[in-house]
């Protein structure tokens, strides 16, 4: 995949349909350690906090991915054309605690220009992110009871901010204003 690095300013990308209709791979580690998961995510935000570009992950305490997220300062997020559904399936459904399931999906990590979590070769837009806040959600907030519908088990998400320190992407994530 042929990408080029993006600033933030001129990323176009249509946020919606890449977060609920495919979802993204979450990655935590360290590259160069041969140490790092990924895990796919559909629940996200990419805007601005603090006057910095930011992306919002949330992560369930059960994945094996958050004890990475726990250890290592950084994360990338990456989206994949259509053809990677499947993959991306089953990094979704498998965990990396049982076998190399990257293999099993056929991706190629690589590494970051900027930060230790490792990309994608196969992915069309690479988000390097350093983490900035994180916090636990509180049950006791939720305003709308059906929202304690997606925790049978009570495994509420950690809530990662990450800073957005480069972003990779195809000529189709650049905008021409
Ligand atoms: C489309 C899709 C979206 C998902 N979104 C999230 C998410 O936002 N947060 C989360 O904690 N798990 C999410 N998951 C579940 C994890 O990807 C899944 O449990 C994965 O197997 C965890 O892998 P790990 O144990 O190697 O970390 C999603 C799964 C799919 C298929």
């Amino acid at each position: 995949m042929t990408r080029k690095p993006i600033s933030f300013e001129d990323l176009r990308a249509n946020v919606h349909p890449i977060w609920s209709k495919q979802g993204m791979l979450l990655t935590s580690g360290d590259f160069s350690a041969g140490h790092f998961n990924t895990m796919t995510v559909g629940w996200g935000s990419l805007g601005v906090m603090w006057r910095r570009p930011f992306v919002q992950v949330v992560v369930r305490p059960t994945r094996y991915t958050h004890g990475f997220m726990e250890q290592y300062e950084s994360f990338t997020l990456c989206a994949f054309p259509e053809a990677y559904r499947q993959a991306l399936q089953i990094l979704g459904t498998r965990s990396g605690r049982d076998g190399d399931k990257i293999a099993a999906a056929g991706l190629t990590p690589i590494a970051s220009t900027q930060v230790a979590a490792p990309g994608f070769a196969e992915a069309d837009l690479i988000v390097e992110c350093r983490k900035m806040y994180w916090q636990d959600m509180d049950p006791s907030h939720f305003l709308d009871p059906a929202i304690e519908s997606h925790y049978a088990k009570k495994d509420y998400h950690r809530i990662y901010f990450g800073e957005v320190v480069a972003v990779n992407g195809t000529e189709a994530y650049v905008g021409h204003a």
